[in-house]
């Protein structure tokens, strides 16, 4: 039993489908909407350097210039249309095949991978309520809200927009961890449980734990787990905070979740990751890509899209040192970069030194 061949019906498969097309099909509006995006960096400053240095003034210019470009404007509509809509759309064609699938659903629930949730636990501010992404409610904007953004949002929809698709490139990450083999491994932030499957694939005899502060993602990833027969042990817990014991375990992971967190966070994060690691243990934190290594037109364009999409957190996320936060979390051989000559995903690699002072 597993969710990869998830037939929705014809009604949601197709709302699906006119969005992903109408967004692949308007390449004409895009590149006329570049070519509108380079004229501005000419008549504006002459060049992409000499855009202006402060991201507000550079995208205030950059916009006040554009709003007049029709091709521009249409792609911006196309573009807000799809963040407004495509949880909702992902919802509905949901709670079109609930029925069918909820002896499954509920029968996954239990097996060898668990889910532990806690009374005191309670969720950060600057996560409640927040509806990241755009959609409704957030994270657990929805009964399944796990099931909605694990085999829809992102199988149907945010694969097949990304190049190389989402689930091969976490493979490639969790595979650049420095041994073959690990006894136990934490993946914060582990949401539906995409990059713990591929953490599942590639140490195979490793015990995992996964941690999130989202329950409906986690009672997902407990049906994935369940699904393929894993026994990970699954903990409504924030990162930062996650009550584990200290020195347990070699290696410590996350996959796109630091930009979801604002900058004290991120540093108490790495501050946790080093507390539970084992003397010697690794840390392998990939995120997106740091505005530091994006030009300024770069820059203004993954902006854009994180205010778009629904990203709160992204820019003052995006723009810490995170390899000195490793650093002054205590960690050693700090390497730091992008995968294979790209800027995306951008991987932190650090070790817990076996000599640490007093905690
Ligand atoms: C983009 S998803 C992570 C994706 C996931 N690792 C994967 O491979 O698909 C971000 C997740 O981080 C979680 N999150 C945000 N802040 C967190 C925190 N402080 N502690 C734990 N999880 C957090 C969110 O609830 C969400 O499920």
């Amino acid at each position: 039993m597993a969710f990869e061949h998830l037939q929705l019906k014809q009604r949601g498969r197709a709302e699906i489908d006119f969005m992903l097309s109408t967004f692949l099909g308007s390449s004409t509006v895009r590149e006329s909407a570049e070519q509108a995006v380079q004229s501005a960096i000419e008549e504006l400053a002459g060049s992409i350097e000499a855009l202006p240095e402060n991201l507000d003034e550079r995208n205030s210019q950059l916009e006040s210039f554009l709003y007049n470009v029709r091709s521009f404007r249409v792609q911006q509509l196309l573009g807000e249309w799809y963040s407004r809509n495509h949880g909702a759309a992902a919802v509905r064609a949901f709670e079109e095949v609930q029925a069918k699938l909820q002896i499954e659903l509920d029968q996954l629930s239990s097996g060898k991978t668990t889910l532990e949730t806690f009374p005191d636990f309670q969720a950060p501010d600057y996560w409640r309520d927040v509806d990241f992404h755009r959609t409704e409610g957030g994270w657990d904007g929805h009964p399944y809200m796990g099931f909605v953004h694990g085999e829809i949002v992102h199988r149907k929809m945010v694969d097949s927009l990304f190049p190389g698709g989402i689930f091969k490139q976490r493979r490639q990450v969790a595979a650049l961890a420095k041994q073959d083999h690990y006894d136990n491994i934490l993946d914060m932030g582990c949401s539906t449980g995409h990059f713990t499957k591929a953490l599942a694939e590639t140490y195979p005899n490793a015990s995992i734990t996964g941690t999130d502060l989202s329950l409906k993602t986690l009672e997902h990833a407990q049906r994935v787990g369940n699904a393929h027969g894993y026994s990970w042990r699954l903990l409504q817990r924030a990162a930062e905070d996650t009550k584990l014991a200290h020195d347990c375990f070699d290696l410590v992971t996350s996959y796109i979740l630091l930009h979801e967190m604002p900058a004290s966070a991120i540093a108490a994060v790495f501050a946790e990751s080093f507390r539970v690691l084992k003397p010697g243990g690794e840390i392998l934190m990939s995120d997106v890509s740091r505005y530091t290594d994006l030009n300024k037109l770069e820059q203004w364009r993954a902006d854009r899209g994180a205010m778009y999409g629904g990203e709160p957190h992204w820019r003052a996320s995006a723009s810490l040192d995170l390899s000195k936060i490793a650093k002054d979390a205590g960690f050693i051989k700090v390497n730091a970069g992008g995968v294979q000559g790209a800027k995306y995903p951008y991987v932190v690699q650090a070790i817990k030194p076996h000599e640490v002072g007093n905690r």
